[in-house]
């Protein structure tokens, strides 16, 4: 059985509360939800993180890319919050293991702030998704599990 790791940056385990006219109603919680309900369609197993810390998102990259050199992966869902537009040190860490990435917003970045529009994780993703708010994350896990 192949793995699914879903991975959220900064700010976002205050789905729910934060600017929900933005990010919609739903927790984070639904949003593992979501993950995991897509996960079982398919027969894949499921790795979902969130951490505030750049770091720790970069050691569960080289987790997954541990796991993609094993032929266990089935792809990274990343969205990496406000990360997405200033680290090197995530796209870096998405380079050097060679995971296959689905870099995710759940807003339409396009249409907000300029600095939104900017990502150093785009040049090093397989698929880049916006704007479907947190329904988008199930529709990365369908696509993940066509490329199989
Ligand atoms: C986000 C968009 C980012 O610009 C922002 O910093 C976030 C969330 C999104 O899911 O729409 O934290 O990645």
């Amino acid at each position: 059985m192949k793995t699914v790791f879903v991975l959220n940056g900064p700010n976002l385990n205050l789905l729910g509360t934060r600017e929900p006219a933005v990010y919609g109603a739903q927790t984070l919680a639904d949003v593992e939800q979501i993950c995991a309900a897509a996960c079982a369609r398919y027969g894949l197993a499921l790795r979902f993180h969130q951490s505030n810390h750049e770091g720790a998102l970069i050691d569960w990259i080289h987790e997954a890319g541990r796991l993609q050199a094993a032929g266990e992966l089935a792809g990274l869902v990343l969205n990496a919050g406000a990360y997405t537009h200033t680290s090197v040190a995530l796209a870096d860490a998405v380079k050097g293991t060679g995971v296959t990435l689905i870099e995710l917003h759940i807003s339409n970045v396009h249409a907000r702030e300029p600095f939104r529009h900017h990502s150093y994780l785009s040049a090093v993703a397989r698929a880049v998704m916006c704007g479907f708010g947190v329904a988008g994350y199930g529709l990365a896990i369908d696509a993940l599990a066509q490329m199989q």
